[in-house]
């Protein structure tokens, strides 16, 4: 049994979570550290990384940055693995991140999503097979209240692609405004916006006479939670370093 501190325990993510672990035997959470405390846990919840009494096995995190420099300390003060899921840490945070790996095994991904991170290395397989012959073109597509485009995944799908290309892609957004034909070197990067679509990216690799496209679609919430949840069985008995969902997608193949 591996005992989870859940942090941002009463938010969307935490929450689903606290669901998800009901119906698993092999993992448990010992206690939750939240600003908010709204929410009535079948566990001890704290304010901060203070005082917590607990003995925990790893850490998973769905918050905000602001709770980086409190769970960072608890974790190497007690060499206890943490599984970052929360996004938009400054460069600052990254470098405090990978600080903190030298001492203790920390797992970051801004998607949990196992499938994205099967596209993602099916991606790169197909643009090393077939290189600068086929246009690479991203569509990603989310609900109608999504802020930010394109989603951080179509970049983070960009950005992998980009390091197994024999040229250094240039990533184009937005074709109305330039009138020209396509170059080679680009990836073109698509948003679409509707409904409640809670996520869908697909990539398309189009050559002279034929077109692959690989996607997905994240059908709940859920995956991003079960994919935590995975992570941290699989960090449990880790040493210290960076792990990724390439790593766990590795020990599956
Ligand atoms: N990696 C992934 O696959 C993935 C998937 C979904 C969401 N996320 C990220 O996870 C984070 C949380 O997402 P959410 O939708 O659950 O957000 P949310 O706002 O519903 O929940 C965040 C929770 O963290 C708490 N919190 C905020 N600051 C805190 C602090 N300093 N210390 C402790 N708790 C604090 C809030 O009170 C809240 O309960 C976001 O950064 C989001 O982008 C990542």
């Amino acid at each position: 049994m591996i005992n989870i501190l859940m942090s941002g325990c009463n938010g969307r993510m935490g929450q689903v979570i606290v669901s998800l672990v009901k119906e698993r035997d092999d993992v448990k959470i010992v206690c939750g550290v939240d600003t908010y405390d709204g929410i009535k846990n079948e566990f001890p919840v704290y304010a901060d990384f203070e005082n917590i009494a607990e003995k925990v096995d790893v850490i998973i995190d769905f918050s905000n940055p602001s709770a980086l420099d409190g769970l960072l300390d608890y974790a190497v003060k007690y060499n206890v693995p943490c599984v970052l899921c929360t996004t938009g840490y400054s460069e600052e945070q990254i470098d405090a991140i990978n600080n903190a790996a030298k001492s203790v095994a920390v797992f970051r991904s801004g998607n949990m999503s196992l499938g994205i991170n099967l596209l993602i290395e099916i991606s790169k397989m197909a643009a090393k097979v077939f290189g600068s012959d086929f246009d690479i073109e991203i569509v990603e597509k989310h609900h109608n209240k999504k802020i930010d485009a394109p989603s951080g995944t179509a970049l983070m799908i960009a950005d992998e692609i980009s390091t197994v290309t024999d040229y250094d892609p240039e990533y184009v957004y937005d074709r109305h405004s330039v009138r020209k034909k396509r170059d080679k070197k680009e990836i073109g990067i698509s948003s679409v916006r509707g409904g409640t679509i809670v996520g869908e990216h697909e990539v398309i690799f189009a050559g002279d006479n034929e077109v692959v496209t690989i996607s997905h679609q994240a059908q709940s919430r859920n995956l991003f939670a079960a994919g935590a949840l995975n992570a941290a069985v699989f960090l449990a008995d880790k040493g210290a370093g960076n792990y990724n969902m390439s790593d766990l997608l590795r020990s599956k193949y």
